[in-house]
């Protein structure tokens, strides 16, 4: 079979009372050298377990880390999921940079690294909720305590489809504290988490934990993004818990925004259904969406009501039990189905503490699928 020593097992819970149900640990694999029998075993626990960590991948090239993320849509046209360049007024602009061999490969991370990836003198930037957030962490308590930055899909949601999965490769990691996340949303709920973790939750049990008057409509609608929208809600401000933006009117109007095609404007399903399981998910970026389309054909485009309609659905699943905070350690290489679970950045480093990671993916050959 040429699969003898390589395991798949789910993630241990990371915490007493998660109640979890994605994530899985392959072990036996050196991800710098993969035939496509091996492959295929990332494949398949990635559409089964949604997240999939490969610890001990220390020395992996960013050719190798390319190859493998391609192989999960060989159709795709190769480019990066932002695009070929990032406007300056976008609010991602600060938070990339792009390894120059390899268009698809960011470093991203935090802290000062002299030279890595034919890059020199980098000064990273870990991107810190209190540029984001409308009410973010008091200075004093900022060590301490943290909020989830942005719940988000990976994905321009303009001109281009998101990624059917990205990786992300750690090869710095400072070591030790642990920060606590804090809603702040009216619930009291908190978590404990490594500093600087990667949290995922899964679109599934997003779906699964709607009522079934919610899950009848949901999956026969559609959402639309706004047109350029990281420029379109650069001025907006965050809730403190990630999900999404309070409604200030804030976004900008056309006329501030790069010209709009039509045809770049992204509408898609509010469920996707996983290609190999046929499970349903809810996913929907609640961040740049301007518009819902039901099925009966309704639509709602007052901002406001729209936001508080998604975060009505979406709000119960990034509940401390059904998250999964990644303890990154040096040599992990992380693959996650970004058509099936929402991540978000989380935590602040203080002055000293250096990070480094490599993230890796490419815009879809193709729009998910709804049900
Ligand atoms: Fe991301």
């Amino acid at each position: 079979m040429g699969s003898v020593g390589i395991e798949v097992n789910p993630i241990p819970k990371p915490f007493d009372g998660s109640d979890i149900d994605f994530g899985a640990e392959i072990s036996g694999i050196n991800a710098e050298n993969l035939d496509d029998h091996t492959f295929e075993i990332i494949r398949s626990a990635l559409y089964e377990h949604s997240v999939v960590v490969l610890k001990n991948q220390a020395g992996l090239s960013s050719a190798a880390q390319f190859e493998l993320t391609r192989r999960f849509d060989p159709a795709a046209s190769g480019l990066y999921s932002h695009g070929k360049n990032i406007d300056k007024r976008s609010v991602l602009h600060k938070d990339l940079t792009t390894v120059p061999s390899l268009r698809q490969v960011q470093v991203i991370g935090h802290g000062h690294v002299p030279e890595y990836e034919g890059l020199t003198n980098l000064n990273l930037t870990h991107p810190h909720h209190r540029t984001f957030h409308k009410h973010p962490i008091p200075v004093e308590e900022d060590r301490d305590f943290t909020h989830f930055y942005r719940w988000h899909i990976d994905s321009a949601m303009y001109a281009l489809d998101p990624p059917k999965v990205t990786s992300l490769f750690a090869a710095r990691v400072p070591k030790g504290r642990r920060q606590t996340v804090r809603y702040d949303d009216g619930t009291g709920d908190e978590l404990d988490v490594p500093l600087g973790t990667t949290a995922f939750i899964s679109g599934y049990r997003m779906y699964d934990l709607l009522s079934d008057e919610d899950k009848a409509w949901v999956r026969d609608s559609w959402v639309e993004y706004a047109a350029h929208p990281y420029i379109w809600m650069s001025q907006c401000k965050a809730r403190s818990n990630g999900l999404g933006l309070f409604s200030d009117g804030l976004e900008l109007s056309e006329d501030k925004l790069p010209p709009v095609e039509d045809d770049k404007v992204r509408r898609y399903p509010m469920v996707w259904k996983n290609p190999e399981t046929e499970k349903l998910a809810l996913m929907v970026y609640p961040t740049p969406v301007r518009k819902i389309v039901k099925g009966d054909g309704t639509v709602v485009d007052d901002l406001k009501e729209v936001r508080e309609t998604l975060y009505h659905l979406q709000r119960p699943a990034i509940s401390p039990q059904f998250v999964y905070p990644h303890d990154w350690a040096e040599g992990d290489l992380v693959l996650f189905h970004n058509h099936g679970v929402m991540h978000s950045i989380v935590g602040a480093f203080a002055e000293g503490e250096v990070r480094l990671f490599r993230q890796c993916n490419m815009a879809a050959s193709e729009p998910p699928k709804g049900p």
